[in-house]
């Protein structure tokens, strides 16, 4: 038996209408008065900034950063520690998806401790707690709002690197799904394929434990029955609900497990072609799936029979099966561009991208032991079934 520890240092609110507390429940877990908005232009855009402001403006000195790009890019993070510290922030607050938050965490870290994201690379490498962090996710997938990881970027190598420190895990998360109701379709798409990947791949992976399977298998039947509604019907409160609940569980599952080859063939494309996320994570689904079941058919299996697309009377290869094919009918049923984003993949690029994924620190714990070459092939079978 392998031991395991779960360790969770954020304190989570859940709930419809949460965000109108936002200033009570920072002042009953942070202090200080001196606090600095990480966000997008979009989020700023829809009017969530300006709502901010009028919550917390009487109580709180506030500044706001509002560079922060898709797949977030390492220069920007240096530019916000840098806003960050010249301001004496007490708290850091980061209102918007994954990219936001991620960034959000590397601000934090360099504002106190300097230097570049790059500096922190890898696991346990931020020796001591950094300015807190608050995080109000607009988006139900990344599930960074209960994580202790930030993947950044490289805009040199054009590779995307992961700090990994439960020194940069929020100190608290407002998780409200009515945040989500505007969120246009083709983000809760992608967002949501993301969420339902880091609960398969939290489950599935060899760096699983039994706490972390009960949070990813809760998270799949939160979020699959959910997700084509959320995505066709927006302002469905139940199915908003359930995606963004099950994205935050899901994020619990990952943070104590670990993502696996679909992220790291994800975080290839994405340094290289800027793919969306959730698009990419879609991209290599069913075809990791595939090359997994060999591994561990068993956990495939169950997730089929989990989200209910197969019964007891299937034997696990047709549970297996159902869950590849049902994959791929998901990501069409979203309309997420998985053929035209796998056709820009210039095929020249194919070694690069097999040779990062391969370096990339979660390629260890992917269920089935996967090699350069297997990632070749991989890219090879994805690119020719577009
Ligand atoms: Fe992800």
């Amino acid at each position: 038996m392998e031991s395991f520890d779960f360790f969770l240092p954020t304190k989570i609110k859940i709930g419809n209408g949460l965000f109108s507390q936002t200033k009570q429940l920072i002042k009953e877990t942070v202090t200080g008065n001196r606090l600095f908005i990480v966000t997008d232009p979009g989020i700023q855009q829809i009017g969530l900034v300006d709502q901010l402001l009028s919550i917390l403006s009487e109580d709180y000195h506030i500044e706001i950063f509002n560079q922060v790009k898709p797949n977030p890019k390492d220069v920007d993070c240096i530019n916000g520690g840098e806003a960050a510290r010249l301001f004496q922030a007490d708290i850091i607050l980061a209102i918007g998806g994954g990219s936001v938050i991620d960034s959000a965490k590397a601000i934090a870290i360099l504002q106190k401790l300097g230097g570049k994201p790059q500096d922190y690379a890898g696991r346990g490498n931020v020796p001591e707690h950094v300015t807190p962090l608050v995080v109000i996710p607009t988006t139900a997938g990344t599930g960074a709002e209960v994580t202790r990881s930030s993947v950044i970027t490289d805009t040199v190598q054009k590779t995307k690197f992961t700090i990994k420190d439960v020194h940069i895990a929020p100190k608290l998360a407002i998780v409200d799904p009515e945040l989500t109701y505007k969120l246009p379709k083709h983000l809760t798409a992608s967002t949501g394929m993301d969420a339902l990947v880091h609960a398969i791949e939290a489950y599935t992976c060899k760096l699983s434990n039994p706490i972390a399977d009960g949070l990813a298998l809760q998270a799949m039947k939160y979020i699959f029955p959910y997700l084509r509604t959320a995505v066709h019907e927006g302002t469905n409160k139940e199915a908003r609900y359930h995606v963004m609940v099950g994205s935050t569980i899901a994020g619990m599952a990952f943070s104590h497990a670990d993502v696996a080859a679909v992220h790291c063939m994800a975080e290839a494309i994405g340094g290289l072609y800027d793919t969306p996320h959730g698009v990419a994570n879609s991209m290599f689904l069913p075809y990791i799936v595939e090359y997994n079941a060999q591994a561990d058919i068993l956990k495939h299996a169950n997730i089929a029979r989990t989200i209910g697309i197969a019964t007891n009377l299937d034997s696990d290869k047709v549970a297996t099966e159902k869950l590849v094919k049902e994959m791929k009918e998901l990501a069409k049923d979203l309309d997420i561009p998985v053929f035209s984003s796998l056709s820009e993949v210039n095929e020249e690029d194919f070694d690069a991208l097999a040779e990062s994924s391969f370096l990339n620190g979660s390629t260890p714990s992917n269920a089935r032991d996967i090699t350069k070459e297997d990632y070749l092939n991989l890219f090879k079978i994805a690119y020719q079934n577009k």
